[in-house]
């Protein structure tokens, strides 16, 4: 009788354990593995880099220089619920301005450095792009 006594908690501890692990388990999935940057933290840093990487010298903000400013190129890309990730990953074709030589110019961008960038930093840009509007708006 002892001895059954003794085996039965050792069968309840045995079992406790195993609902600690599943339920560890169980939290592990619902927290997230490398968590979303919020919408503020990505135009932090998608301004960041696109100084950092040398888009501001072509593309101004406002205006048309080098390059369609960015407010253009928004404007294309919001019309055509395109997506910029796609475009700077190099899986999508240009759609703002598909003059053959301007095409090359950003063509030789994308072939470089961005190929470096992580797939975090290539959506704080995009989110940067398509939400400066709402930042001079605010100026
Ligand atoms: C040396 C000048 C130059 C630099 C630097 C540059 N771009 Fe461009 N970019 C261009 C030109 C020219 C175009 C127009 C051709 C085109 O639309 O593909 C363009 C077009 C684009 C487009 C629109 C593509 C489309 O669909 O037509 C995006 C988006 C873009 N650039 C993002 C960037 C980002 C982000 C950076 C920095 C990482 C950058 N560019 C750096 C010259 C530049």
């Amino acid at each position: 009788m002892k001895y059954l006594f003794k085996y039965l908690i050792i069968i309840l501890l045995l079992n406790s354990c195993k609902t600690d692990k599943n339920t560890l388990n169980a939290i592990e999935h619902e927290v997230p593995k490398s968590p979303e940057l919020s919408q503020e933290s990505k135009i932090f840093l998608g301004n960041r880099l696109f100084s950092e990487k040398t888009c501001i010298t072509c593309h101004a903000i406002n205006a048309e220089r080098k390059a369609p400013s960015v407010v253009e190129i928004m404007r294309v890309y919001k019309r055509n619920h395109a997506d910029i990730v796609l475009f700077l990953k190099g899986h999508s074709k240009p759609i703002v301005d598909t003059t053959a030589s301007q095409v090359a110019i950003m063509q030789a961008n994308i072939d470089g450095f961005l190929k470096k960038i992580t797939d975090v930093e290539l959506n704080a840009i995009a989110t940067y792009m398509m939400h400066v509007d709402e930042l001079t708006k605010n100026q």
